[in-house]
């Protein structure tokens, strides 16, 4: 009998620590609920997206921002480089080649280095490495070269691009010219052509023209109309 109600009892005591245990569990799971996140996991970098801002069709002026290029940013900037690429000349190549005199230099511009066959590709479709190669290689090396097996997510921002192969350009490419100052590639640009050696600041272009261009809505100047003076748009007659 004794010995019934002593069993009894231990029963007793676990139901309720399991009653216990279960109430707890209860309890703390709609505390700590882990919502499911609203956006999942990896954030894939979207450059055409991300791209954004100003017209991205619109490549750099070499001409115009090469001259007026900031080299110590731009050797600064390379240090995201650094880990893969040696730019010294006779430098050694590391995880990716040296890129001593590279920035005007063919594709795969280093004999021993191992390419990926992506750049192999790329070699027969754009044989050689000019301004316009180079921005687009990096700010996004795999769309440009897709399969490349240069893992770098690309730098977006314009003008370090600009500074970095400015600088670039000095470790043995000074012989690569810098073309001639392209209106076409000038927002909002009526500027004569001239004088590809003048390092023309960016604002004085600008400046000069919106002077020149107020009313007539030039095609290319409508698009990106960041500097114009509403005052000068809404009252110039167009007699220039
Ligand atoms: C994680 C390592 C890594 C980083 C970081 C890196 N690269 Fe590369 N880079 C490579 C590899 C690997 C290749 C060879 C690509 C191939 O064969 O597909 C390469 C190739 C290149 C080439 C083509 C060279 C040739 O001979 O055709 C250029 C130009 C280049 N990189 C520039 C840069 C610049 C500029 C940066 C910094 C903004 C940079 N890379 C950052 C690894 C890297």
């Amino acid at each position: 009998m004794s010995g019934d109600l002593k069993w009894n009892k231990i029963f007793g005591a676990a139901l309720g620590t399991a009653f216990v245990i279960l109430v707890v569990q209860q309890a703390s799971g709609l505390v700590y609920h882990s919502e499911a996140p609203e956006k999942m996991g990896y954030f894939v970098d979207a450059p055409d997206e991300a791209a954004g801002g100003e017209a991205p069709e619109l490549a750099p002026d070499w001409g115009t921002v090469l001259p007026a290029a900031d080299l110590a940013a731009g050797e600064a900037a390379f240090a995201r480089c650094q880990a893969c690429h040696d730019a010294h000349q006779g430098g050694a190549d590391k995880i990716g080649p040296n890129l001593w005199g590279v920035v005007g230099g063919p594709v795969m511009h280093r004999p021993g280095f191992a390419y990926s066959d992506a750049m192999a590709k790329h070699k027969a479709e754009a044989p050689a490495w000019g301004y316009d190669q180079l921005d687009s290689f990096i700010t996004a090396p795999a769309r440009y070269v897709p399969g490349t097996k240069m893992s770098f997510a690309g730098i977006r921002d314009t003008q370090t691009r600009i500074n970095l192969i400015a600088w670039l350009r000095t470790q043995g490419s000074g012989g690569f010219a810098i073309p001639a100052p392209d209106t076409t590639r000038q927002p909002g640009a009526a500027a004569p052509a001239e004088g590809a050696e003048a390092p023309v600041t960016e604002g004085a272009a600008a400046t000069e023209a919106t002077g020149t261009t107020p009313a007539e809505g030039a095609p290319a100047a409508a698009q990106t109309t960041p500097a114009a003076p509403p005052a000068a748009t809404a009252s110039a007659p167009p007699n220039t």
